[in-house]
Order: structure tokens, then sequence, then C-alpha cells
């Protein structure tokens, strides 16, 4: 059985008072104890919310992270070790808005993915077609691309110790939200990519949905047989909505 993880992606969002604010709300809170819950501060702040949420399960993780693992020159980046010494367990990889606005390639990412495991830390892929990729039908085609940029560059075993999140960039930050039958038909189609190289790895790895996820749609999405919980944006920067897709997660 796969555990289910939910995570909160704060984006840029927050300052020292409101992560304060946010950080005291979710240690107060009753998380389920069968759902792996993380956060992913700006990097400003992971320092504060390690030690803010020191004593609970909450993982904190990195919204980026440098192409190389080792400190050096590299001005305005944070070396993988880096986030590791500050506390952070986990990465993102390869958000939409990262590949889309930022311009980052399936190249370097895959840098940054193999940067983040050399320090164990666990990255957080994510995968996603456009609306246009979608209307053209393209979904299965891009999100095939993404990840097997990854797989072919590194290797299939790489996914023992990572979290693929399928998020439709036309779903993000929009308020519309794949239907879950439209989620699962892309989780099962990336488990079963994955299959063809190995097939434990498949079956072990989790599959978070992201894009306008809420408490109100949380349960239908995470009641799918390859959903395996969510990458929540918006609704994590209040702990009441994050804590209820959390505990739908828990059901
Ligand atoms: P959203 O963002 O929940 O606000 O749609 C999800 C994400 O970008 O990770």
């Amino acid at each position: 059985m796969r555990r289910k993880m939910v995570a909160g992606n704060w984006k840029m969002h927050g300052t020292g008072a409101s992560v304060a604010e946010l950080t005291r709300s979710l240690k107060a809170f009753d998380f389920p104890t069968n759902v792996d819950v993380a956060v992913f501060p700006p990097s400003l702040y992971i320092g504060q919310v390690v030690e803010a949420l020191n004593g609970t399960a909450i993982s904190v993780g990195a919204q980026n992270v440098a192409r190389q693992a080792e400190q050096g020159p590299l001005t305005g980046e944070i070396a993988a070790s880096q986030l590791a010494d500050a506390g952070c367990t986990l990465a993102l990889v390869g958000h939409s808005e990262r590949r889309q606005v930022l311009g980052e390639s399936d190249e370097e990412l895959c840098l940054k993915f193999a940067a983040a495991q050399q320090v164990g830390l666990v990255p957080v892929l994510c995968v996603g077609e456009t609306l246009a990729e979608r209307e053209a039908g393209n979904t299965l085609g891009v999100v095939a691309r993404q990840l097997n940029s990854i797989v072919d560059a590194l290797g299939i075993e790489v996914f023992h110790k990572a979290v693929v999140a399928y998020e439709p960039v036309w779903a993000i930050g929009t308020g519309l939200t794949a239907s879950p039958a439209q989620a699962q038909e892309v989780h099962a189609a990336i488990r079963a990519q994955l299959a063809a190289k190995n097939a434990e790895v498949a079956q072990n790895v989790r599959l978070l949905y992201g894009g306008s996820v809420k408490a109100a749609n949380a349960a239908e999405l995470f009641n799918m047989p390859d959903i395996d919980g969510g990458l929540i944006g918006g609704a994590s920067l209040n702990a009441d909505d994050f804590g209820a897709i959390c505990r739908a997660a828990g059901n």
C-alpha cells in the first residue's frame, strides 16, 4: 500500500509574520497520522519554518534547487546540500511556473533532480500539459516526454526515492480542476510508463495530483486508484483548508 502524501506549495507568498501565523496554525492542527504532510515555503523562510515545525511530523521542502549539489559560485541559487543543511528533506523539480515562466528545460531539470538526490533530498518531479497541448490531444505525449527525460538520463531506479506530481497547467490557480477521471487517466499512464521499465518502482512511487485542489474536491480525486495525494497551491496557505485536504487523504 502506498502511503498518501499531501504537500503545500506556498509559492512566492508570505512574510515573516504571516509565515509565523501559518506555522502556528499548522502546529496546532490535528493531522491524520496515515498521511505524509509536507510544506514548501519560499526559500527565504525555510529556516523559520523548519524551526517552527520542529517536533511535528510535517516535512519541509524547497520549491527549487540549484543544478549542482554542492556549494559554489552560482549567484542567487541554493545548493541541494545547503537545503539539506537547512532542514529540507524534499525539493520540487520542474513546477510548471518554472518550466513555463522561467524557461527551465527538461535538461536543466534533470540536473536539478540528480543534485537533489545526490544529497538525499527527495525530488518531487512536476509534470503536466498546457491547455493547448491538451486540446491538441498531446497530454500523454507531453507528460511521457517530461518523465522520460529523467528516466533516460538517470535510470528508472531513481524513482525509488522520488515523487511525481501531475499538474495540468490549465488547472493551476485557475479554479479549474481536472476531473477525477481525467487525472486518473494520466496517473495510470505515468504508472504504466514506469512499469514498462520496472514494475516494482511503478507500484511503489507516489503520484500526486495538483491543480486547484480544495477541501471540496480532494476526496474524490484521492479516491482514484493511482492518485496518492496532492500538491496544493492556493489552499495550502490556509491551515484549516490544508488540514481538511490532508484529512480527505487520510480517509
Ligand atoms: P493551485 O496550485 O492548487 O493553486 O492550483 C497547485 C500548484 O501549482 O502546485
